[in-house]
């Protein structure tokens, strides 16, 4: 059994608070890296249409040694097709990908601001899920004018908002807005690429409780109330981003941090994305 604990969504199911994130994961390696971090605990791997290894996902999870229920599968719709039947369409077609009759949580991977089909998209979702294809549904990198729009429209309020989160990008406005919709925020990017590896507030935790400047970040994700994803593909880093529930930081030591927030991206901005 793994000992990850879950957050609760809006819908009143449940999601690991970290898994594994397989973007960028090259496919000759994929499946390895699913079954080895399933066999050693993970329970949440957080896969997309658009990371071109969702066969290979599929493949690990069968040569793991767990059963599926006991696992939490996610995929995402890309801006290939994000009008209401191409995402029908991407729903079935990722289901396909992975060799599972029904995927835990399916979300839309941006907003795409200037092909504006996101409401359209998310019709399509609250379908998919009516249909029984999906456990849940919500979306990546909204804010609050893209929510607002998509659960005025629908009345259906996402279970999650992915958002990239590091300690240069704490996005503390958008985690407020998320929680003020009860919205689960998590994750995507936690280490930020390791920019703040390095910085004082960090060390100064790890040189304490004797982790690793990464399992610090990730158990700091954890505090602040956010759900989590990370991607390794070695053995030792799967295993030690595992390892953050034995420790905390103490108040002080999250307020440090807090400092470290500079509001620069890793990633695109949602705003102005468009795929
Ligand atoms: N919704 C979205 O738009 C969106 C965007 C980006 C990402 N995501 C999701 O979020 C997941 C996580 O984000 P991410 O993949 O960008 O990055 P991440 O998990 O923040 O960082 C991954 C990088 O950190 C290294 N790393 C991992 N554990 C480490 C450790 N313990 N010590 C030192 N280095 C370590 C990895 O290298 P090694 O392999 O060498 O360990 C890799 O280079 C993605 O995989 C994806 O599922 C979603």
């Amino acid at each position: 059994m793994s000992d990850i604990p879950n957050k609760t969504f809006n819908d009143g199911k449940t999601i690991p608070a970290f898994g594994l994130g397989i973007w960028q994961v090259p496919q000759d390696e994929t499946a390895r890296v699913v079954s080895e971090s399933i066999n050693m605990g993970y329970r949440l791997i957080d896969g997309a249409a658009a990371y071109k290894n969702e066969v290979q996902l599929g493949e690990g999870i069968r040569a793991a040694k767990v059963p599926r229920d006991d696992l939490f599968v996610t995929s995402k719709v890309w801006n290939d097709g994000m009008d209401y039947d191409a995402v029908r369409r991407a729903v079935d077609e990722s289901l396909d990908r992975i060799g599972l009759e029904k995927l835990d949580l399916m979300l839309v991977h941006w907003p795409f601001p200037k092909q504006d089909q996101y409401l359209d998209a998310w019709k399509a979702l609250i379908a998919a899920r009516d249909d029984g294809q999906v456990t849940s549904i919500g979306v990546c990198n909204f804010h609050s004018e893209h929510l607002d729009r998509i659960i005025g429209e629908t009345g259906v309020t996402p279970a999650l908002n992915q958002i990239e989160v590091n300690p240069m990008l704490q996005q503390a406005d958008l985690l407020r807005i998320n929680d003020a919709r009860n919205i689960v925020t998590q994750s995507w990017s936690p280490l930020g690429n390791a920019r703040s590896f390095d910085a004082d507030a960090i060390k100064a935790v790890a040189a304490r409780t004797g982790k690793s400047p990464a399992q610090v970040i990730l158990r700091w994700h954890l505090q602040l109330g956010n759900a989590v994803i990370a991607r390794s593909t070695k053995t030792d880093h799967l295993k030690a981003n595992m390892e953050i529930f034995d420790f905390e930081l103490t108040r002080d030591e999250v307020d440090a941090i807090s400092t470290i927030d500079k509001g620069e991206r890793t990633g695109p901005d949602p705003e102005t994305f468009n795929g």
